[in-house]
């Protein structure tokens, strides 16, 4: 259950539209590696996670990834309002416009439309947090491309707040990866499913003595 706060994580005052980074921001709010991916991937995920540290990251990630998704859409918003439709198809917004005006909807910078396989929630928590640190590399990476073509300090403001918190996240799923493998046993970091095997036989696994073709004996 959330409680709604009528306020942005952090705010987003931009005061001049500019249709053509509306574009390429679109991308962290419906991209391949955007806020509605990460806030998915953690928040369908948790569920398998059989460690109450993993299961609290990934809650208190996932939700602070809606309130991205939030900032990320205000930005978009800001930069698109007012704006002609001549002003809007001549920055190259034109086909988005044509299908959606001014509303907000999920997709890449390059139009393509947001998929949940742009990520997954396997069931396993080792390999769930190995996506869940390359995602929040990779969306660091997309908040850094922007950086690299905004000038406008009141947009780069909010994309830096985020790109930050990218990296926090980071921190916060190796913390937590740390501590599922603490769980394991040294022998078979990676060999059997925490939240799914049964617990004999990885018992089994952590003595040497198991035969199942997944330990291989
Ligand atoms: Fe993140």
């Amino acid at each position: 259950m959330w409680r709604y706060e009528k306020r942005l994580q952090h705010p987003v005052n931009i005061t001049t539209p500019n249709p053509q980074l509306a574009q390429f921001i679109a991308s962290q709010y419906g991209g391949p590696d955007g806020e509605i991916a990460a806030s998915m991937r953690y928040l369908s995920q948790r569920y398998a996670m059989p460690y109450d540290i993993g299961k609290a990251v990934l809650t208190d990630v996932g939700t602070e990834e809606l309130a991205h998704m939030e900032m990320i859409a205000s930005i978009i918003h800001q930069l698109t309002k007012g704006l002609t439709a001549e002003q809007i198809a001549a920055s190259g917004l034109g086909p988005y416009y044509i299908d959606h005006t001014n509303g907000i909807w999920p997709q890449a910078a390059g139009g393509i439309p947001f998929n949940a396989c742009e990520f997954q929630s396997k069931g396993d928590p080792i390999t769930d947090l190995f996506e869940d640190l390359a995602a929040e590399q990779k969306a660091r990476s997309t908040y850094d491309n922007i950086l690299r073509v905004v000038t406008d300090p009141e947009v780069c403001d909010p994309i830096r707040f985020l790109r930050e918190r990218e990296i926090v996240h980071f921190q916060r799923f190796g913390e937590a990866l740390r501590a599922v493998q603490d769980h394991l046993d040294s022998r078979n970091f990676y060999a059997l499913n925490p939240a799914f095997d049964n617990p004999a036989k990885t018992a089994a696994a952590a003595a040497g003595s198991c035969d199942c073709s997944v330990c291989g004996g």
